[in-house]
């Protein structure tokens, strides 16, 4: 599915390109550089255009969601991550399993009363949305704009922005870091047990989050909690339903749904690249990287790498023993904090989707969503009956 990245690991794999960045495609490489000493502070990054779209978004509250873990390096990274995973704990994922059930039943219920719908509309997008807001404890009232705006803030992961974009997205940030601080401060007059309560409390010897910290980490859980795992279902969904012999598979094999969600995460990745910034030159291959660039690990590419997977890389097979080995995730420090939380909604998503629709089908083409780097579609027609 992804002729240009099997044209630029053949041709080119450390790629140098013209706008001043590298574009790093085959398996073992991008592995190695997930996990080798270097930055995600933009900071660091020697002049160019890269350099200059950073600049355009570090305005205004652009400042406090500069310090989500995502985008600090240690001892500053993992500091955060410790305590928000004080707060964000296998235990309190798994508890979530029977909230995820009675989510995933209602959309199925609305997709069997309609006969025909969009999957993005009713299951792919509502499932992780509802679940992160939950456990944030944003307001029904204010979900409809919290969606929108988180639309438009991650549109600062893509590879290239304008600067009509930028300013889109500083608005954005500006509007949503205030609806979090409101957030915030409602939990602290009335605390429950959610997991905004408990990361407002979470300590770790007298050390604290501050509090703009504590807002940049709940817009990172907000934002990555479910821009990502709509992608996991829908285009996972997709390649289930353009692979009847895989789907039947299932069918026959429900025991393979964990492994298919991974063979789904792998064969169309929901997030393409990871992006880091050299602190020293950095040998690849036969190629030198230099010290303040910018590097694109391109996971989508590195899924498909012959190589790695062998010539079957480009087939999706739901059986596939290694599938899990996929970079989709990330790996080294920055590895997905929410991939549990992730794989539970999609297995549970999946497994009920399929069961309970002998005769699910695509209805229509598919309409992708326009971005490069959370790739994934707008809207897949379904009929279910
Ligand atoms: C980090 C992918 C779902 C929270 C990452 C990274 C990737 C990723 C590739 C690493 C980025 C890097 O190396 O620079 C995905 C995919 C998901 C998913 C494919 C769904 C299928 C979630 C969910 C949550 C979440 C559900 C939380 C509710 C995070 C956080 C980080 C992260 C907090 C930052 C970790 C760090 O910097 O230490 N994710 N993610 N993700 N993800 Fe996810």
């Amino acid at each position: 599915p992804y002729p240009a990245y099997q044209r630029v690991r053949t041709v080119d794999p450390i790629h140098e390109h013209p706008y001043g960045f590298w574009f790093v495609s085959g398996y073992d490489d991008v592995s190695a550089i997930l996990r080798a000493a270097m930055s995600v502070n933009d900071r660091l990054l020697e002049d160019g255009l890269v350099r200059q779209q950073f600049d355009d978004l570090d305005e205004g509250d652009g400042r406090v969601l500069a310090l989500t873990m995502l985008d600090r390096d240690p001892p500053d990274h993992t500091r955060l991550r410790s305590l928000v995973s004080k707060a964000f704990t296998p235990r309190k994922i798994a508890e979530l399993e029977p909230e995820i059930v009675t989510l995933v039943d209602q959309a199925l219920d609305r997709m069997a009363e309609a006969g025909r719908t969009d999957l993005v509309e009713t299951l792919a997008f509502p499932l992780p949305f509802e679940v992160i807001s939950a456990m944030l404890g944003m307001p029904s009232t204010d979900r409809d704009r919290v969606r929108d705006l988180s639309g438009t803030l991650v549109l600062s992961l893509e590879a290239a922005t304008d600067a009509e974009t930028a300013k889109l997205i500083t608005a954005a940030s500006t509007e949503l870091v205030g609806l979090v601080r409101q957030l915030i401060e409602r939990k602290r007059a009335e605390p429950g047990d959610d997991l905004l309560t408990a990361l407002i409390a979470a300590e770790s010897d007298g050390d604290r989050l501050t509090d703009d910290e504590l807002i940049a980490q709940v817009v990172l859980l907000y934002v990555a909690g479910h821009e990502t795992t709509v992608n996991l279902i829908a285009n996972g969904v997709t390649a289930l339903l353009r692979h009847p012999d895989q789907l039947a598979l299932l069918r026959e094999r429900p025991e393979l749904t964990a492994n298919a969600v991974e063979e789904m995460l792998r064969y169309d990745s929901p997030v393409q690249m990871s992006r880091r910034i050299t602190v020293e030159p950095y040998q690849v291959g036969d190629r030198v990287i230099p010290k303040g660039a910018f590097v694109l690990a391109a996971l989508g590419s590195a899924n498909h790498d012959e190589r790695y997977w062998g010539a079957d890389a480009g087939e999706f097979r739901i059986d596939r023993e290694n599938a899990r080995h996929h970079v989709s995730f990330g790996a080294g420090h920055h590895h997905c904090l929410g991939a549990a939380l992730a794989r539970l909604e999609g297995k549970i998503a999946i497994e009920r989707l399929v069961s309970r629709f002998p005769r699910l089908a695509l209805a229509g083409e598919p309409t992708g969503n326009g971005r490069s780097n959370l790739r994934g579609l707008a809207s897949v027609p379904i009929s279910v009956g």
